[in-house]
């Protein structure tokens, strides 16, 4: 998706309390960083304009959050919705954090002291050109990242179905348990189901939401990452802008 640049949202990042602007410094250390830091983690995956991350952590204060975008003009626009929630309301945000970051080299900011209990992929790019498949925040050179880090569970919705439907084979084949998978999430929608900006768009478009929970195999926690699925991201800027 191709945003307007928006002069004003590197600034705002830099100055606002609860975006941290290194990421990578902050490997093994997110849960200190919050002020009831033994509260579950639950990590967001390409938050675009955050109003599933704003209302997650608005609603859910048992609950610690961080949202990922590689784009700065995103995060800031999540950013002024958290802001504004929390405000509104008298409270702080003291549950939520935000950074830049491309998810591609995401095992060089989480690590297992971190330890998410949840990660959401909410609508990520669909990638559907062969060759650019493999940026998929679903692929299995991702899985095995988040595998190694994650002690609970992953939520993924997406309106596309051969993503879906490829996703779910990118699961298996990395061993992970499908928990959950339904083709119509809205059938029967889960009382706590937070829709996003890209959940809206599509429904009123008349697509149906597909969703799934999965589990990583149970020996995947901590384990060396196999050095040809992750050897690429150092050659990629934080700032490379997915085509789609
Ligand atoms: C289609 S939008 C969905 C936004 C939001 N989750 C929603 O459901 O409305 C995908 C988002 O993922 C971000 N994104 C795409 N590839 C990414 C990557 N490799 N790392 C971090 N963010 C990425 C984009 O900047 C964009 O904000």
């Amino acid at each position: 998706m191709r945003i307007r640049f928006k002069p004003w949202a590197r600034p705002e990042i830099a100055a606002c309390a609860f975006c941290m602007d290194d990421a990578f410094a902050l490997r093994g250390k997110w849960r200190s960083r919050f002020k009831n830091p033994d509260q579950p983690f639950y990590v967001e995956l390409g938050c675009g304009k955050g109003g599933w991350i704003s209302q997650a952590s608005f609603r859910n204060p048992q609950n610690n959050y961080l949202a990922l975008d590689i784009k700065s003009e995103m995060l800031a626009m999540a950013k002024r919705k958290t802001e504004r929630l929390f405000a509104e309301a008298g409270r702080e945000p003291d549950n939520v954090l935000l950074s830049i970051l491309n998810i591609e080299r995401i095992s060089e900011v989480l690590s297992t002291e971190d330890a998410p209990d949840r990660i959401y992929i909410n609508f990520c790019n669909p990638w559907p050109k062969m060759s650019h498949k493999k940026r998929r925040l679903t692929h299995p050179r991702q899985l095995c990242q988040y595998a190694a880090i994650l002690r609970g569970e992953l939520h993924f919705k997406t309106d596309d179905e051969d993503l879906f439907r490829e996703s779910v084979e990118y699961f298996r084949e990395s061993g992970w348990e499908i928990l959950t998978q339904t083709d119509d999430l809205h059938a029967d929608e889960p009382a706590d189901n937070i829709r996003t900006e890209h959940e809206n768009m599509f429904t009123e478009m008349g697509k149906k939401i597909h969703f799934l929970i999965a589990k990583p195999p149970a020996d995947a926690f901590g384990k060396p990452l196999p050095k040809e699925l992750w050897e690429h991201h150092k050659e990629e800027t934080d700032e490379e802008e997915p085509e789609s």
